[in-house]
């Protein structure tokens, strides 16, 4: 395969920055698409735990390119700190690996304080990560957002911030009762960034298209999870942007043709951050030692995740959406020490049985999960390589997850490190 797509099909956080990281080895591009500093992507590289939110997990391997394409909403603080910490690593050692699409939005002071004070007020508080990421992804849609190539031009950026900040401050000073933005500190603020922005900003659509007729290997890099997604998510309690694969193609330029291959993501069970349903969702000591062993807190936030059981409904369901050809079972590792490992492979309602997930947040609400029980492993799986080398119970689990889900398995990870992986097929090679 060629080009390949990296979607995660959960809630988000699971591990997409990791497989991202070992697949980057056989890649010559890899490409963000959508979301923004909304994201964290935890990748354990040479004994050391790197965070990143904006820029792609490959830019770890030296030699090759990364792209944050026009669907991402670009905080250019984020992006400065995240160059700067990488620089200091010895991670980028020259710019050309790292291209910044001039049609990708920016995020504004006045995005990421909206984004908290919408939080702040109302009953129907959505748990976001407070980085801007649904007003930005409002003014993209509303037609009154500031790209990359706007920031760059002087007098045009002065207009539209100008132009936004009449309506952001009105909604500011007189909806939320909070201080106004002074327009000449934003254009203070931003101007710092132009530097760094030019140095990086360009058509990576073309560079895209470039890279496809020279047959290069690209990787898109998908960042919150399927369940997240503004259309097919569990609306409201979703991001603002489309998670889905469908969204590699508009949110990078490149044809839907040109991707050959969608790997999914997800954990050997589930976990979400924010407020929304969670069928799965365990309150009990097997929640918490899920949060302990699996360190399930934000990696943007910090927050505690939510933790629960497998659960095949919703999965089954992404796996569609995405049109899955393969699967990364993360974290098996985490389910070492339990007596039993429950999964859920159906819903239930009053008397009635659901093999399909209901679409709307309120339905899924109402399901009950009806589980299917395994017999634990007992035993530290962390840092197994081969599949042969697992235990039977635990191959008993895969194969039963490979023959409910009806999709092949190629990763399994046994723990944080690179190495502590089993490849059983590298889609890339196949
Ligand atoms: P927003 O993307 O910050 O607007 O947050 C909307 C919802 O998506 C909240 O429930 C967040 O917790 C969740 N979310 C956003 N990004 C991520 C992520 O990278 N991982 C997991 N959840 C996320």
């Amino acid at each position: 395969m060629k080009n390949i797509g990296v979607v995660g099909i959960q809630w988000g956080d699971e591990g997409k920055g990791k497989i991202i990281d070992i697949l980057s080895e056989y890649a010559d591009i890899i490409v963000r698409f959508q979301g923004g500093a909304n994201a964290g992507h935890t990748i354990v590289a040479k004994g050391q735990k790197i965070i990143l939110h904006l820029i792609p997990s490959g830019i770890l391997h030296e030699d090759k390119v990364c792209v944050i394409g026009n669907g991402v909403v670009i905080d250019p603080e984020v992006f400065r700190q995240e160059i700067e910490k990488l620089k200091s690593l010895g991670y980028i050692t020259h710019d050309e690996r790292l291209l910044l699409s001039t049609m990708a939005h920016v995020i504004m002071p006045y995005h990421k304080k909206l984004d908290v004070l919408k939080e702040s007020k109302g009953t129907k508080k959505i748990g976001t990560t407070g980085r801007g990421i649904g007003p930005a992804y409002e003014d993209k849609v509303g037609r009154k957002g500031i790209r990359v190539i706007d920031l760059l031009n002087k007098k045009i950026f002065s207009e539209k911030v100008k132009q936004n900040l009449e309506e952001k401050n009105f909604l500011i000073k007189k909806f939320y009762k909070d201080q106004p933005f002074k327009f000449r500190d934003i254009i203070r603020t931003y101007g710092t960034y132009r530097k760094l922005l030019k140095r990086y900003a360009t058509d990576t659509v073309h560079y895209l298209h470039t890279g496809i007729g020279r047959k290069k290997r690209i990787l898109f890099e998908g960042a919150q999870g399927t369940f997240l997604d503004i259309d097919h998510g569990t609306y409201p309690y979703v991001t603002s942007s489309n998670t889905v694969a469908g969204n590699i193609s508009s949110g990078s330029g490149v044809p839907p043709k040109s991707i050959d291959y969608i790997l999914g993501i997800c954990k050997a069970y589930t976990t979400r951050v924010g407020e929304g349903p969670f069928p799965t969702e365990l309150f009990d000591e097997s929640g918490k030692t899920m949060r302990e062993k699996g360190v399930e807190f934000g990696s943007t936030t910090g927050r505690p995740r939510r933790c629960g059981w497998f659960d095949a409904v919703i999965v089954k369901r992404a796996l569609q959406l995405n049109g899955v050809d393969g699967l990364c079972i993360m974290k098996l590792d985490v389910l070492d020490t339990f007596d039993t490992i429950k999964m859920c492979t159906r819903y239930k309602i009053g008397k009635r049985f659901f093999t399909r997930p209901p679409v709307d947040s309120q339905g899924l609400e109402k399901c009950e999960p009806v589980y299917e029980e395994f017999a634990g492993w007992k035993t530290s799986l962390r840092g197994i390589t081969r599949y042969d080398d697992l235990p039977e119970n635990a191959k008993r689990y895969i194969k039963r997850l490979e023959e409910i889900l009806e999709t092949r398995i190629n990763i399994i990870s046994t723990g944080p490190e690179r190495e502590s992986t089993i490849i059983i097929n590298n889609p890339f090679n196949m």
